[in-house]
């Protein structure tokens, strides 16, 4: 199903896409008629698998391997973009990871991880699509992937919210700095997604249960409905959307307690 006609031949780059919502992301913008550039880490065997889904819908992608930490991965795909595709008009910081630990205790090395995937990941991804669209003088599109947890504080897992809370005004300040060259910077904040980031929580039921209990609306959303939002911040439709965040979560970030099953006022 395409939704947005205009994306048809327009090129993306998405990070940290074998699986999750990168992937669903990439599979909904070959739905749409855009070339994919993807990546992943360590699992090519799930890369391939996705390649081969999209190319069975009559899609193109490629996958680049490397980890978004590292410098020189961006620049990557999108000279893999501009090979295979010959141009790159959307960019989306996708990957990110989580690993609990009570603060007092974290190894500075769990802290500086979090970090350099989530926070210094997206700045490097910034960094070399905005070279690419300033000096091609490409009015382009950049998207991040934040959390909920760039405005919901998140004990046990507090460097992941110190990460998203800077993707959050980052993302904004990089918004406001190239605004005049028309080169939109937005973020998405998905609630709680089924995705195998939270494969632990999904598989115990009870687990499961008191994470509905928590959302407003009582249902953990599904990669694609993050993967239509990712669509239409990259359509023509969100033309004069910059610097804003898109919570998709279900009510997450509606201060539950005061919702109407809570007796709290
Ligand atoms: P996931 O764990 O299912 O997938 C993450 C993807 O990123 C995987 O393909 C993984 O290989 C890749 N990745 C991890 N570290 C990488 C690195 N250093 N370099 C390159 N690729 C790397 O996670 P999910 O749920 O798809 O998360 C995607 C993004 O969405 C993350 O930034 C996450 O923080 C964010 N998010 C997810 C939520 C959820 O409930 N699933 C909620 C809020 C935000």
């Amino acid at each position: 199903m395409a939704n947005y006609p205009e994306l048809k031949g327009k090129v993306a780059v998405i990070t940290g896409s074998s699986k999750g919502l990168g992937r669903a992301i990439g599979e909904r913008y070959a739905k749409e008629g855009m070339n994919v550039v993807l990546n992943y880490r360590s699992s090519e065997k799930e890369m391939e698998e996705v390649i081969r889904g999209i190319e069975a819908g009559g899609g193109k992608a490629v996958a680049v391997k490397g980890d978004v930490s590292e410098e020189g991965l961006a620049e990557k795909m999108i000279e893999k973009a501009i090979s295979e595709f010959g141009k790159m008009d959307i960019f989306v910081n996708n990957a990110g990871v989580q690993v609990e630990a009570k603060t007092h205790e974290m190894e500075f090395d769990n802290w500086k991880k979090i970090i350099d995937v989530n926070l210094n990941g997206t700045f490097l991804g910034v960094r070399a699509a905005l070279k690419y669209f300033v000096e091609n003088k490409i009015e382009g599109n950049i998207i991040n992937m934040s959390s909920v947890h760039e405005v919901i504080p998140r004990p046990g897992y507090t460097h992941y919210a110190a990460s998203k809370g800077g993707v959050k005004m980052f993302t904004k300040s990089v918004a406001l700095e190239y605004a005049p060259n028309h080169i939109r910077v937005n973020a998405i904040a998905p609630g709680a997604i089924d995705t195998p980031i939270n494969e632990e929580t999904m598989s115990d039921p009870e687990e499961k249960k008191g994470l509905e209990a928590l959302i407003p609306s009582h249902v953990i959303g599904k990669p694609e409905q993050i993967a239509a939002v990712a669509a239409w911040l990259a359509s023509d439709e969100s033309s004069y959307v910059t610097g804003t965040t898109i919570f998709a979560d279900g009510g997450l970030s509606l201060y539950p307690s005061f919702g109407p099953e809570n007796k709290v006022q």
